[in-house]
């Protein structure tokens, strides 16, 4: 199981590890700039979560496991591995800054949130992809990810769709992958 506040190196400067619940602030701000910057990728607006409090934003470290992207220690990117109540977990809250695209750290954050719903025991990592965001599922697909065949309109907005995909996570000990 990945220990906490280890680093999860890659390409040059990059490296991905968890969050802690008193680093609520850091989550914040990159979910803040997420919502700024990609509002079509999200069911979520910038709207809503400017008015969240601390305690709103610290309850999200209890559903979830929160993984920040650092490029030479300064925070570049997020993604979150939420403890579905029942079923298996999902990556949500995905993105990477702008200016650190396509050097590796969004690839990075999808193999930190697999490692995690392993540690959690699950047999899947799911998520869903907006229709449109082809660059993100790019992403996936390269990562593993195949789709479930589920879809459904973005929440919150209706005139977008967005589809499921899921990576099967490999049974401990056997090399095998569950289905
Ligand atoms: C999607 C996103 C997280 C990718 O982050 P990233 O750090 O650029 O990803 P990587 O550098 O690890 O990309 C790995 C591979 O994914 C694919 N990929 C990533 N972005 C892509 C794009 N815009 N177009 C096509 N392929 C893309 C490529 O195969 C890429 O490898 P390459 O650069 O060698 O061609 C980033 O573009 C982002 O934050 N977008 C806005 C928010 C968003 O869409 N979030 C997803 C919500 S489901």
């Amino acid at each position: 199981m990945p220990s906490t506040g280890e680093d999860r190196g890659g390409p040059a400067g990059l490296a991905v590890r968890r969050l802690e619940p008193a680093e609520w602030e850091t989550l914040r701000d990159l979910r803040l700039q997420a919502l700024a910057d990609t509002p079509a990728a999200f069911a979520s607006t910038l709207e809503r979560e400017l008015g969240f409090d601390e305690a709103t934003w610290r309850s999200r470290f209890e559903t979830s496991v929160q993984l920040v992207a650092l490029d030479d220690g300064v925070p570049v990117g997020m993604v979150s591995v939420f403890r579905a109540p029942e079923g298996e977990p999902h990556l949500v809250a995905m993105w990477v800054a702008p200016a650190a695209r396509r050097r590796g750290a969004g690839a990075l954050l999808v193999r930190a949130a697999a490692s995690e719903a392993a540690a959690l025991g699950a047999g899947g990592l799911r998520l869903y992809v907006a229709d449109h965001n082809l660059g993100a599922e790019a992403l996936y697909r390269r990562e593993g990810f195949e789709p479930t065949g589920a879809s459904q309109a973005l929440p919150g907005r209706p005139e977008l769709g967005e589809h499921e995909m899921r990576l099967a996570l490999p049974v401990p000990g056997t090399g095998a992958e569950r289905v």
